[in-house]
C-alpha cells in the first residue's frame, strides 16, 4: 500500500494546511503518509507549501509534491521553496499528452503521476488504440496506461472490479514499439476531462 493524500483547495494557507494534514493523518488512523500534495495551484499555493515542507521536515510524510502544477507554477516553487516536489500528479494519456510539464520534471528531477490515465474510458474505442491493442494482444486500456509508463510517467488509473484492476496491472509486464508510441503521440488533441484548467491559474 502506498498511501497519497492532498491538501484540497479551501484548506490553502501555512496554519489550514496543517490543521488539515492533521485532521487527514487522524482520519486515516496513521501516524505518516507516504505522500502529501497540493491537489490544485491555488493562490496561497507558496504559503501552503511551506507547510508541506515542515511536516516533511518532522518526518510526517515520506514525500511531498503537487497536483496539476504547470510550468510556470513549478518554477516559481523552484524559486521560492526549500524542497523540490516529488511528484507533479497531472491529467495525462494520449489525447492530453502534456509534453511540457513531462520536458521540466524530467529536466528537475520530479516524477510525472498520470491521473486520469484512461481519461476516464471516453476514448478507449478510438481506432488508432483499439488498433494497437490487437497487434500487442493488449486491451485499450493497458495501451493508454503503458504510453504513460513509457513517456518516463507512472499511472493512477481507477477502477471498483477486480478484474480491471488486474489488467491495469499487467500494463507493467509488455513494452509497445517505437511506432506504436509515435502513433499514440499523434492522437495529442489537449482533451481535458477535468472542468478547470490549470494553464489559466495565475
Ligand atoms: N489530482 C487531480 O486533480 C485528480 C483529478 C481526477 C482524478 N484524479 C485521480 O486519478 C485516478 C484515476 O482517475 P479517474 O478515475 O478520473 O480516471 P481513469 O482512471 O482514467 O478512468 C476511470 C474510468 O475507467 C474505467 N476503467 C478502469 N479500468 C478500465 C479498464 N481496464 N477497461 C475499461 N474501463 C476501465 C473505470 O470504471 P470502473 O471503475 O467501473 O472499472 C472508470 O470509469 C483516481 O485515483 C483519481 O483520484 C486526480
Amino acid at each position: 500500500m502506498f498511501i497519497t493524500s492532498k491538501v484540497w483547495n479551501t484548506d490553502h494557507g501555512y496554519k489550514e494546511a496543517r490543521a488539515a494534514f492533521e485532521r487527514s493523518l487522524q482520519r486515516l488512523g496513521f501516524d505518516y503518509v507516504d505522500l502529501y500534495l497540493i491537489h490544485w495551484p491555488m493562490p496561497k499555493r507558496l504559503e501552503t507549501w511551506k507547510a508541506l515542507e515542515a511536516i516533511y521536515e518532522e518526518g510526517l510524510v515520506r514525500a511531498i509534491g503537487v497536483s496539476n502544477f504547470v510550468p510556470r507554477h513549478l518554477d516559481e516553487l523552484l524559486a521560492t521553496g526549500s524542497i523540490i516536489p516529488a511528484v507533479d500528479q497531472i491529467e495525462m494519456h494520449p489525447f492530453l499528452a502534456r509534453k511540457d510539464v513531462l520536458e521540466y520534471c524530467k529536466e528537475n528531477n520530479i516524477s510525472v503521476e498520470a491521473f486520469s490515465p484512461l481519461a476516464r474510458g471516453r476514448h478507449l474505442d478510438h481506432p488508432v488504440l483499439v488498433k494497437i491493442a490487437k497487434r500487442n494482444g493488449r486491451t485499450p486500456a493497458q495501451v493508454m496506461i503503458r504510453w504513460c509508463l513509457q513517456k518516463g510517467a507512472t499511472a493512477i488509473p481507477k477502477s471498483v472490479h477486480p478484474v480491471r484492476m488486474r489488467e491495469n496491472l499487467r500494463a507493467l509486464d509488455f513494452s509497445l514499439a517505437s511506432e506504436d508510441v509515435a502513433a499514440l503521440d499523434d492522437l495529442d488533441r489537449n482533451a481535458r476531462t477535468t472542468t478547470w484548467d490549470p494553464y489559466t491559474f495565475i
